[in-house]
């Protein structure tokens, strides 16, 4: 549901049809305040385009830090520079011509999309515990998704800096348990059972150990329950696993499904990884702008050129300029990568200074440092608060 603040109730329904939802029609600055406290998990306003622009403002200046997740979305029936930086700058997310059903729906869902992320952030700052989830994504398939998060998590666990727990979140056919040569006796299936009552001991009923301070929760045997692994509970799965471990490192399948739309919104680090053609590129530039249009935040994001060193006519560079991030890992081609998988042990373990590895090493370390960051980010705002308390108490 939303809140519209409009005059007439021709703005409400004309939101109503758009949205294709229910929408609460208040018609005072006073009536949206009640409506705002009465329901406070609502995340979108829409002001009416006859509602004065300072009303809009105070608005949005009000509720931007008292409740950053709410997003107010203004109809104007002519935007004028000067009212669109105003309402910029107190916070208003988006500015839509009054009579654009179409920008008006766009802008909503950036606009839930924002709210959804930032509800995420606010549920688990303060909780320095949780596992930080990197979630491994792929430009296209067979581009060396599940090599990299194998690596990665078998790099982490090496560090001796936490518990790992690496997931294959391709439900249909998942490769970690011939990648890791274990034999897939429990599963992600086992969870299906435990649906909505899942705890720590139905997660370690389903994880199986691979070496010290490492397990894995292998993708279902049976391709047929992949159907029947839902959104829910892989978010339930999800839950668990940051509270039982320090880093979940997440495979996930080639396509943007529902699935790893939800475990980006887990993530706190995305690993794409891309080679070098254009298929994989064109792929690339395609995920990037969809996560982009959904507001994922690109300082999330490491990319991963995997055979960099193949010679086919596109470079690192070609990459770059194409998708606009800086390339933060090349790895080479190596015929010891596949000769790794068919021993079953990761590269990383069995070479260490192995060109490979040292790459992934890299990476993770790169993780390692990311979340000794937040943990003393969260220490220092917590110093800061004890601080401002004892100041008031003190004033
Ligand atoms: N750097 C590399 N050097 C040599 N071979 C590699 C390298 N990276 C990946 N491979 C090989 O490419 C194949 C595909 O790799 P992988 O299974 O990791 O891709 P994927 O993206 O997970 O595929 P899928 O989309 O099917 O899940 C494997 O046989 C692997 O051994
Ligand atoms: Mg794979």
């Amino acid at each position: 549901m939303a809140v519209v603040l409009g005059d007439l109730s021709r703005d409400a329904e004309r939101v109503r049809l758009t949205l294709a939802e229910e929408v609460q029609l208040v018609e005072t600055l006073q009536g949206l305040i009640t409506a705002l406290d009465e329901h406070p998990t609502e995340d979108l306003v829409i002001i009416g385009a006859d509602a004065p622009l300072s009303v809009a403002t105070d608005i949005a200046e009000r509720y931007r830090i008292e409740r950053p997740p709410l997003g107010v979305i203004l109809l104007r029936r002519r935007i004028e520079l000067q009212s669109l930086s105003e309402a910029l700058r107190a916070g208003i997310r988006e500015v839509v011509p009054a009579d654009d059903a179409e920008a008006l729906l766009l802008a909503c869902t950036r606009s839930l999309n924002v709210s959804r992320q930032l509800r995420h952030v606010e549920a688990r700052s303060g909780d320095s515990t949780r596992a930080r989830v990197i979630l491994v994504m792929g430009a296209k398939g067979g581009c060396g998704k599940t090599i990299v998060a194998t690596n990665i998590a078998a790099a982490l666990a090496a560090t001796g800096e936490g518990r790992v727990c690496l997931v294959d979140l391709n439900l249909d056919f998942g490769d970690i348990a011939i990648a890791m040569q274990v034999d897939p006796v429990r599963t992600i299936s086992d969870a299906l059972g435990m649906k909505g009552g899942l705890d720590q001991d139905g997660i370690r009923s389903m994880v199986i150990p691979a070496g010290e301070r490492l397990d894995l929760l292998l993708a279902p045997r049976q391709p047929a329950d992949a159907e029947f692994i839902s959104v829910d509970l892989i978010e339930e799965v999800m839950t668990l696993l940051t509270e039982a471990y320090d880093y979940v490192v997440i495979d996930s399948p080639p396509a943007l499904d529902d699935t790893v739309l939800k475990c980006l919104d887990l993530a706190d680090s995305y690993v794409l990884v891309t080679t070098l053609d254009m298929m994989a590129l064109k792929n690339a530039k395609q995920t990037l702008d969809t996560l982009d249009a959904l507001g994922y935040p690109r300082v999330r994001w490491t990319v991963v050129l995997n055979r960099s060193d193949s010679h086919v006519g596109l470079t690192g560079d070609d990459v770059e300029k194409a998708i606009q991030i800086p390339i933060s890992v090349r790895l080479p081609s190596s015929k010891d990568v596949p000769a790794s998988i068919n021993r079953g042990v990761p590269l990383v373990r069995l070479s260490p200074r192995h060109p490979f590895s040292r790459q992934v090493i890299a990476l993770a370390t790169a993780e390692l440092s990311s979340r000794a960051l937040v943990a003393s980010d969260e220490r220092k705002s917590r110093s800061r608060l004890g601080m401002r308390l004892i100041q008031g108490t003190s004033s």
